[in-house]
């Protein structure tokens, strides 16, 4: 056992604070890793404000990249010293989903099995099964993904959770290839990186929706062609006209990707799509939210498909080491996520920072993870 700073939300609602943690040596199948950097994400703000579970104390932080310290016995996957991305679905190999060759479906992903605590005992939660803004985190081994070291962590530990939502949300959900047109609505860290993934795929018009003028500029510079304010203009005829500049006779664009988690948007995105397109919910709606008064009609006429993007349908053990490729060969620029490095101190002020439309992630560097 040893023990490190971390920051942990005690209290529904209450302020994060800094606090030295328990963390158990890893037993079977565990790792623990020496944290680098670990973006700031709306889910650590959603378990402090008691909107995910009440199993307070929650240890946050979940987007991040480090350096495995050590192994329990029986682990080959990982070894001291390599630099990892931690992921929040270690497949299992053996539920339903797994045996039919669905891995990024697991339907029973895991976690550590040891417990790390506070001071006096009590148990935290990790959020997503990770716990990384900390120095030192207990984790499955399969939630570590070895990556090219030469990367900076500050920048590919964000594939740990939004940009790979983003990013898998236009490639594995949608299907997005070149000859393709793309809208995504909604552009904010995950809707940006849908479009930086659609751009990668060679797609276009990628056409971005948002209701703020400055996520508009953030998504041109990032691959958007066309931009589209929708607090102005009506984005589903909008995007029609864009689609059918390049793609003649068009109603839509092939793939819609909803990144707001609202009805309203995912009902833009619904009439939005050309025939026999797809559209995909990656925002996270709340439970109170209901589907939109949809004629059932509209849904078999179109045809075409309507999906879910859980964590951008990824396999980390596939999508990191690729992503991370690209970003050290300068295909994908995840270093542009990266709106500004700040301490273990800092994460209610980047909290406040979320709702001001100014950054797309704050990132925390831990013991000089630059
Ligand atoms: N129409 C278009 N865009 C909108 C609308 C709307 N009605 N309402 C909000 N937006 C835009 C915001 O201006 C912002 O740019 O949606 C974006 C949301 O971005 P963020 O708040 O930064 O959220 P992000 O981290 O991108 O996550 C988006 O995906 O993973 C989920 O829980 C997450 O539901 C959330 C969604
Ligand atoms: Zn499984
Ligand atoms: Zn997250």
């Amino acid at each position: 056992m040893q023990q490190v700073r971390a920051v942990v939300a005690k209290a529904k609602g209450a302020p994060v604070e800094v606090v030295t943690i328990n963390v158990p040596d890893p037993g079977p199948g565990e790792a623990v890793v020496k944290i680098q950097a670990c973006g700031v994400c709306h889910t650590d703000l959603h378990y402090r404000e008691g909107g995910i579970n009440d199993e307070f104390p929650f240890l946050l932080g979940h987007e991040a990249a480090g350096i495995v310290e050590a192994v329990g016995p029986d682990v080959t996957g990982v070894a001291p010293g390599d630099f990892v991305v931690l992921n929040w679905r270690a497949v299992c190999g053996e539920c339903r989903a797994c045996k039919r060759g669905d891995l990024h479906y697991c339907f029973n992903t895991h976690n550590a099995t040891q417990k790390m605590t506070l001071e006096d005992g009590t148990e935290l939660s990790p959020a997503l099964g990770i716990g990384a803004f900390a120095e030192k985190t207990l984790v499955a081994a399969g939630q570590c993904t070895k990556v090219d070291p030469e990367a900076r962590p500050a920048a590919v530990g964000l594939l740990g959770c939004g940009v790979m939502a983003g990013i898998g949300a236009a490639i594995n959900t949608g299907a997005v290839t070149r000859g393709k047109s793309v809208a995504v609505i909604g552009c904010g860290g995950v809707g940006v990186a849908a479009i930086a993934g659609s751009a990668l795929a060679g797609a276009s018009p990628i056409i971005a929706v948002d209701i703020d003028a400055k996520k508009l500029e953030v998504a041109k510079k990032m691959g958007a062609t066309h931009t589209v304010d929708s607090s102005k203009t009506d984005p589903v005829e909008e995007i029609a006209r864009i689609a059918a500049e390049t793609y003649p006779g068009a109603d839509g664009a092939d793939v819609v990707i909803e990144a707001v988690g609202r009805p309203e948007t995912w009902k833009q995105a619904f009439y939005a799509r050309d025939l026999a397109g797809t559209v995909v919910l990656v925002g996270v709606p709340t439970p109170d939210m209901k589907l939109p008064d949809l004629p059932l009609i509209d849904v078999f006429g179109r045809g075409g498909a309507l999906k879910s993007s859980w964590y951008g349908d990824c396999l980390p053990s596939r999508d990191f080491p690729m992503l991370v490729d690209l970003y050290t060969q300068g295909r994908l620029d995840l270093d542009a996520f990266v709106s500004e490095e700040i301490g273990i101190e800092d994460i209610e002020a980047a909290f406040d920072k979320m709702h001001s439309g100014d950054v797309l992630r704050s990132v925390v560097l831990m013991d000089g993870g630059n």
